[in-house]
């Protein structure tokens, strides 16, 4: 019988998953489907209940549910308990079992350009969810030392303190940020800003970029942000956040399948969908 798999969220009429994962199915010559289903805040568990009776071979969760859906699952993966959300369920055997691969999809996109993340000295901008499962993601594979700048100083605060990987971690504002731009090989920005239709902000400045550092945005829509702009101006390395999300659907796919996908085909297809939803 064809497998089922969905995405969950709200709203969800323009998420890329579905045809992004379609695609893969195809691709690969397996017999399945991958629906969006428009699941309102308030009726997760009911949702999540109907999901368990048709079986559901797996699902992907976004916004507003990726924290509310850990209490409704059987049991969820130690890093994804840790980040406290959930992007990706696979059903194992009737267990329904969370996984979180925001932050590993955005950790394996700067290591497609940086193979080791060891001895970098890596700034986060932001304090959020996508943040926080990039920080904790980055803990946990080890490296020298992540700092922080969030616009609400507590929030970093709770994010580096709550972390349970041990890491090397100074929260700094955004005028000693800004001071101190050159100490840092990475800089991932997490924030909003930047994004459709305030494409003309940006968080920091990069007035004090190293030559030669590495920025990446999260933001894929628009494809450059301003941050980007300026940082390729200032001769550094630069990755939108179709990387990001283009692996975090790959590592759902993997978990489902047992296939990692090729990533090259995945692009392609955000690519073809983001220049569609602009014309
Ligand atoms: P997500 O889950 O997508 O990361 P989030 O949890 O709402 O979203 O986090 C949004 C992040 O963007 C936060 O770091 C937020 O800063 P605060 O903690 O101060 O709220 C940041 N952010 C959003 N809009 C911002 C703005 N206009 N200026 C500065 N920071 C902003």
């Amino acid at each position: 019988m064809k497998k089922l798999f969905a995405v969950i969220g709200d709203p969800i009429a323009h998420s890329m998953s579905p045809s992004m994962h379609n695609d893969l199915f195809y691709y690969y010559g397996i017999d399945a489907h991958y629906h969006a289903l428009h699941v309102k805040r308030g009726d997760l568990k009911r949702a999540v209940d109907g999901l368990r009776a048709i079986n559901i071979s797996g699902f992907n969760v976004t916004v507003p549910h990726k924290i509310e859906i850990l209490s409704l699952l059987d049991r969820v993966d130690p890093l994804a308990k840790a980040i406290g959300a959930v992007n990706t369920v696979v059903n194992e055997d009737g267990q329904l079992v969370g996984y979180n691969t925001d932050g590993e999809g955005s950790v394996k996109g700067i290591m497609n350009k940086i193979p080791d993340l060891h001895n970098q000295n890596i700034l986060i901008i932001g304090a959020g969810g996508a943040a926080k499962a990039i920080y904790f993601t980055l803990s946990s594979i080890g490296v020298k030392n992540i700092d922080v700048t969030n616009r609400t100083r507590e929030k970093a605060e709770a994010l580096v303190a709550e972390c349970p990987y041990k890491v090397n971690s100074q929260i700094w504002t955004r005028n000693d940020v800004e001071e101190r731009l050159g100490e840092y090989d990475i800089i991932v920005q997490t924030t909003s800003i930047g994004m459709e239709p305030d494409i003309e902000c940006q968080p920091i400045s990069l007035h004090n970029l190293k030559e030669n550092s590495f920025v990446s945005d999260i933001i894929y829509n628009p494809l450059e942000t301003k941050l980007l702009r300026f940082a390729k101006e200032k001769g550094a390395h630069t990755q939108n956040g179709i990387d990001m999300f283009v692996l975090q659907g790959a590592l759902s796919f993997k978990k489902w399948t047992g296939i990692f996908p090729d990533q090259t085909r995945m692009e392609k297809m955000v690519l073809k969908q983001l220049g569609g939803q602009e014309c």
